[in-house]
């Protein structure tokens, strides 16, 4: 059935002319900007085409499988991180709680690094839990031992590398290979790389996750998630939740994060060199007993970032000297005025944050504040630095 227009269909009531089709994009404007196409219904010529089918590569059928904007922006991601599909989420929380609603039944095991990110774990111990789903956290630096832990009923190994806030680097090939070779799915959360500095299906990763909040957006200004699989397998696994969960996704945001790839290659090796500065200037002061930045030859797990990694990213830790107390790291935090508070990393804007109750850092967790540098000059982030150690 063809669209009609008022030449078509003359004599209609005004109340009938207002739900007039939307018009084809005008012939000839050839714009360089991500279009905008929004859209949950869809509408097809004759019933025989009205197929209810997620598999977002053949056809539209309904906004929330898919509309042109969308779809464009998983396809660019699938095609940066060299995968086969890419699905998009409505945030990098939901894009991990996909995975895990992909692969868990009631009785699965899934292994989980003790350094991820903190939302992670906790969605598999508390929701999951109440679906008899078992969550095992596992030490990040195990690598090729993750073999002992791999159970009948293990469905899924989380790694995420380095992992968000104590930056241990994972050995992933290691524990791809101990995976697939007893057919456990390896899911990564790739955000750190912006899934460009670690290339996870060529490391043997199933399902590479990443918040494209972060690096991606780059502005701080939306929240999505992507979700990129390395095979058929992983696709179909992946998309039957994908369709079942419901996950819209704006395409105004997902315009943004088109808008943001653009510059994503200039961001980051511009954020790596500020991060790099700000690093070693921070390792000569007293103040500071370490800085974790896998970057660095003494940091640990060096040797897997400087063999697995094309680069390093805007984001890194530092750990205060013995003696300082949680009150003088939250004195050293609240002096910085370049470095802003809050949650988050991987625009433009430098950022600090302090976990004094995170049990998870343990004896550290007074003293470790993570940064994450942002587009200004390093001599001025420096400076911010320097005045607010003194003040501390
Ligand atoms: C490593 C990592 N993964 C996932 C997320 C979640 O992303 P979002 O904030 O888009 O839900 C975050 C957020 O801070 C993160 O740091």
């Amino acid at each position: 059935m063809a669209d009609w227009n008022e030449d078509s269909l003359p004599g209609l009531d005004w109340r009938t002319r207002l739900i007039a089709p939307a018009p084809n994009p005008p012939a000839g404007f050839h714009s360089l900007a991500p279009a905008v196409y929004r859209g949950s219904t869809v509408v097809f010529a004759r019933l025989s085409e009205a197929v209810d089918d997620w598999r977002q590569a053949e056809r539209y059928t309904y906004g929330l499988y898919g509309t042109p904007t969308t779809l464009e922006l998983g396809l660019r991601i699938a095609a940066l991180d060299r995968g086969y599909h890419c699905f998009v989420a409505p945030g990098g929380q939901a894009a991990l709680a996909l995975v895990y609603l992909a692969y868990c039944r009631a009785g699965s095991h899934a292994l989980i690094p003790e350094s991820a990110y903190g939302p992670t774990a906790e969605l598999g111990e508390d929701l999951l839990a109440g679906f008899s789903v078992e969550i095992e956290r596992y030490d990040p630096l195990i690598g090729g031992g993750i073999a002992a832990l791999i159970r009948p009923d293990t469905a899924l190994i989380w790694c995420e590398s380095p992992g968000s806030i104590t930056m241990e680097l994972q050995d992933v090939p290691a524990i791809a290979a101990a995976a697939r070779a007893r057919g456990v799915a390896v899911a990564l959360d790739n955000t750190y790389a912006a899934g460009v500095l670690f290339d996870a299906f060529a490391h043997g990763v199933d399902v590479s996750v990443q918040a494209l909040t972060k690096y991606v957006g780059g502005h701080s200004d939306i929240l999505l998630g992507a979700v990129s699989v390395a095979n058929e397998a992983a696709y179909a696994c992946v998309g039957r939740a994908h369709r079942l969960m419901g996950m819209a996704v704006s395409p105004d945001d997902c315009a943004l994060a088109l808008r943001g790839l653009q510059t994503l290659g200039v961001r980051l090796e511009r954020l790596e060199r500020t991060a790099l500065v700000v690093a070693r200037w921070l390792k000569e002061r007293p103040e500071v007993a370490a800085v974790l930045h896998p970057a660095l030859p003494d940091c640990p797990g060096h040797e897997v970032w400087a063999r697995d990694f094309t680069g390093s990213a805007s984001v890194f830790s530092i750990v205060l000297a013995d003696d300082w107390t949680a009150a003088r790291t939250a004195r050293f935090v609240d002096a910085l005025r370049l470095f802003r508070i809050g949650f988050s990393w991987g625009g433009v804007t430098s950022l600090v944050m302090a976990y004094p109750d995170s049990a998870r850092l343990g004896a550290r967790r007074e003293r470790l504040v993570r940064l994450n540098v942002g587009l200004e000059e390093p001599a001025d982030l420096i400076e911010d630095l320097r005045r607010a150690l003194e003040q501390a």
